[in-house]
């Protein structure tokens, strides 16, 4: 059904809904083109609220019958839900409606997934489902029946009462229908047990298709990790007799928090070694963690509307990041996630999509899950916790669980316990939350009389939503170096919080090095000419040790690409040194090896007034891959060699570190061997992590054919491996040819276009391939947008979401420009657009 004509919502408009509800009772009766849901719901008139118009969201129902206690009404209906008449006291609302789960391939609302029933509601899909005020402010608790065929029946809370054909659930926790669930199908479970700090008994189960059983021993023991994680970090037991999780695999996101039930992409939560990366289980690990401690920062805790989801998003991404530098490494943790923030967040910060950590406006709040509410949210609350430090955070938080518990928030409710626990003044540091765009912090420095002087100037570029960005709060983490590289002052928190400011460290024999954000304190551009060279090899902060290999890399790729000079040596010189140190974890190691991403020296080019050529950035980029391969030559056996891992498969962080560098190293051995290590890895390979990194080196070598096809034959069956050899394919495949092999394998017989996985494995990797996507002839642009206008009528979400590969067309030459601006015109003329892909479009063609 069309959406009507796109209307803005502004945080400023926010008012209380003129109703409190009471109680909800659901029943459904599943059929899959015609599942009836009866609602019996009881509501008061809101004492807090001023407006009483009684309107329930409700989209593509049909309403069947409807009665305020026992009398028929016939409501008024629109496209967006209905009112009615209603007493000005507490009633009992009945309704009956129908929906058809068997046609909803949007994946929100109840739909099916290979014949399960399955909801996703976050964060308008409950009013899919039936009439009710589906705003994260109206809480209540749910008792849902569910009558159906099916073996395996679950809601949320508690499970009543079953019997054949039945199953009733009661969650006691009032909550908002986004955290409604209901799952249904024939499905088998592997259980567990585990007894919180409070001494609650709780029945763990993760529910997946038959075949799949082998694959959730280490998601249940992530969440038992999780669980007593959070009531040792946190003080946050579980609250309920069960806590079950089922895997589904067409999903468009990665997993939900539904209380007591939360639901997972397949991709999220199934691992075995034979099918599963190392990368794969962490990520894993993570989820899990993250939706688990959302039962706390989300559930008991919940958002006053859309606008705050940074509230429980960016807290609780900051969470599992804590979780996971606590399960693994920390710096390895605080590393990976300021790749991810700089290839995802800055883009969508400097670019046409920027917008605060909390939005004041919106037309579709899907639009709104980006990396800025999550990581760029996270990182706000990372700073906070450095700016009052460990012990103030922690009463911090202690009040917000007290204060706060059963209600739905604010960030103004959030930054109040802060002030109220610390006495501090967050006036400033609030700019974080309205303030769209990255802060430049530009560092200059004086040595005079024993006296070294560092002056910081901040700035943050204008952008769509902020015309004229203020000073920041920016807790610098700073430390110095003496010329000896031994440690002259250890780290230091600096604030800044004016356009220009100036801190002095007296007492300096020599005039030190210094070393500036450090653990990447705060979520900036830092332009320092800094001696990286001499940080490399001193740091003695793991963080800015590899910044600074990092700069050594961007330096020596940016001259090639302004210059056209040759690789250079500091930082052949520098990596070689750190790849033989055995005293460094391999996982850090492996870190230090990586170059900027093709898109971010994009980003840096044209910051600098050059137009980017995406050939020349793979170019520059290959050849200073060659340039270390040819430099360690007689080096890269041995190091392979002393990776390998002869014990039994672990996915912990030990082991997955040693095969991240044994692979580094592999990739530089193929660039010598034309790949005959690579073949005889893919042929010894007990797991996926070592296979699919031999195949990843047998296609760039270019002799992948055999393998490719083995591979298929050994993994047709199962759908995540064959998301992977449809993706790396793509990934791996040379510039030119990136377009041409996803198109191909768009008709491949199981290129599933409806499962989003498989959408994202294909044409997600040929958007994340900057040189195959930006190809010359234009072709990686026209297919991606024949793919979205293909998807956009089936699953607006996910093709909104893809949208943003366009995001920055603006800064390439002219040719490109003009091209990606015609797709952007031929999809934004597309008759019947959704609501989803109209705004991301517009946004961006306004840029
Ligand atoms: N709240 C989910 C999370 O933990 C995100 C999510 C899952 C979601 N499915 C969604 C958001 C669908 C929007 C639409 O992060
Ligand atoms: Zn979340």
């Amino acid at each position: 059904m069309r959406d009507a004509a796109p209307q803005t919502i502004y945080l400023a408009d926010y008012t209380p809904f003129g109703f409190t509800v009471e109680e909800v009772h659901l029943t459904f009766d599943l059929a899959p083109s015609a599942t009836r849901v009866t609602s019996r719901i009881r509501f008061a008139p809101n004492p807090d609220a001023t407006d009483s118009t009684f309107f329930l969201h409700g989209e593509n129902l049909s309403l069947i019958s409807a009665r305020i206690d026992g009398e028929s009404v016939t409501p008024t209906l629109t496209a967006e839900g209905l009112t009615c008449d209603v007493p000005n006291m507490p009633f009992l609302w009945e309704a009956e409606v129908q929906i058809d789960p068997a046609a909803n391939t949007a994946l929100e609302g109840l739909y099916q997934s290979n014949g399960m029933y399955c909801t996703q509601c976050e964060a308008e899909g409950f009013r899919k489902i039936t009439f009710y005020p589906d705003r994260p402010d109206v809480m209540s608790t749910f008792t849902v029946r569910i009558n159906g065929p099916h073996a395996t029946l679950l809601s949320n809370g508690n499970p009543v009462a079953a019997g054949d054909g039945w199953a009733e659930w009661h969650d006691p926790w009032p909550k908002p229908a986004y955290l409604f669930a209901l799952v249904a199908g024939e499905l088998v479970a592997h259980r567990d047990t585990f007894t919180t700090s409070e001494g609650r008994h709780v029945d763990l189960a993760l529910y997946v298709r038959p075949g799949d059983e082998g694959k959730c021993a280490f998601g249940m023991e992530a969440l038992k990790a999780s669980m007593t994680w959070d009531e040792e970090v946190y003080g946050r037991a579980y609250d309920l007799d069960v806590f079950n999780i089922v895997a589904v695999d067409d999903f468009n996101m990665g997993a939900m928090e539904n209380k007591g039930l939360n639901i997972f992409n397949a991709s999220a939560v199934l691992a075995s070694p034979e099918t599963s990366t190392d990368m794969n289980f962490e990520r894993i690990e993570a989820i899990i963690a993250h939706e688990y401690f959302h039962n706390w920062t989300g559930n008991r805790i919940t958002c006053r509307d859309w606008f705050q989801l940074c509230l429980k998003e960016g807290l609780t991404v900051f969470r599992d990041s804590q979780f996971t530098a606590d399960m693994r490494s920390e710096p390895v943790k605080r590393i990976s996630d300021v790749i991810d923030l700089r290839g995802r967040q800055f883009p969508e910060d400097q670019g046409p999509l920027a917008h605060p950590v909390r939005p004041e406006s919106f037309q579709e709040i899907n639009n709104f899950y980006t990396a800025t509410v999550y990581e760029k949210g996270a990182e706000v609350i990372r700073m906070l916790k450095t700016l009052v430090g460990d012990d103030a955070y922690a009463k911090a938080l202690d009040l917000y669980f007290d204060r706060h518990d059963g209600q739905a928030c604010t960030i103004e409710d959030w930054l109040a316990v802060f002030t109220d626990a610390t006495g501090r003044d967050l006036t400033q540091f609030k700019r974080w939350y309205s303030q769209a765009g990255t802060p430049r912090v530009a560092v200059s420095e004086s040595y005079e009389d024993n006296t070294y002087t560092l002056t910081f100037a901040q700035s943050t570029p204008p952008s769509a939503t902020t015309a004229d960005p203020q000073p920041q709060v920016i807790p610098l983490a700073v430390g110095l170096l003496a010329p000896d590289g031994s440690e002259a002052m250890g780290t230091q928190i600096l604030e800044l919080t004016e356009a220009s400011q100036t801190f002095s460290f007296p007492g300096q024999a020599a005039k030190p090095v210094p070393s500036i954000l450090r653990g990447f304190s705060a979520p900036i551009v830092l332009d320092h000419g800094a001696d990286h060279a001499f940080l490399l090899a001193h740091d003695t902060d793991p963080f800015t040790r590899w910044e600074a290999a990092r700069n050594l890399a961007r330096t020596s790729l940016m001259n090639t690409l302004t210059k056209g000079t040759v690789p250079d040596s500091a930082w052949l010189d520098g990596i070689a040194k750190v790849l033989s140190d055995d005293s460094l974890d391999p996982a850090y190691r492996a870190l230090m090896l990586g170059l900027p991403g093709q898109s971010e020296l994009a980003a840096d080019l044209h910051r600098d007034g050059h137009i980017p050529d995406p050939d020349t950035i793979w170019t520059a980029v290959t050849n200073l891959k060659q340039a270390l391969s040819d430099q360690m030559r007689d080096d890269l056996a041995d190091l392979y060699t002393a990776q390998q891992v002869t014990a039994p498969y672990r996915p912990d962080a030990a082991q997955a570190g040693k095969r991240t560098l044994g692979n580094a190293m592999l990739s530089l051995i193929t660039r010598q061997d034309g790949g005959d290590t690579a073949q005889t890895q893919y042929d010894a390979a007990d797991n996926m992590t070592q296979q699919l990194a031999a195949l990843a080196n047998l296609i760039r070598a270019g002799r992948g054919d055999a393998a490719l096809a083995t591979f298929e034959a050994q993994w047709k069956d199962d759908r995540l491996v064959m998301d992977k050899w449809f993706g790396l394919q793509v990934m791996e495949a040379k510039p030119d040819d990136a377009a041409d092999t996803a198109k191909a394998l768009t008709g491949h017989a199981d290129f599933n276009w409806k499962n989003p996985n498989r959408f994202r494995a294909t044409l997600g990797a040929l958007a994340g391939h900057h040189a195959g996507f930006h190809a010359k002839d234009g072709s990686g642009y026209t297919l991606l947008a024949d793919w979205l206008i293909q998807l956009d009528p089936v699953n607006p979400q996910t093709t909104a979401r893809m949208c943003a590969a366009f995001q920055t067309w603006r800064r390439y030459d002219a040719i490109r420009q003009s091209m990606i601006g015609k797709e952007l015109d031929r999809i934004a003329s597309t008759p019947n657009l959704s609501r989803d892909t109209t705004e991301m479009i517009t946004r961006i063609r306004e840029a």
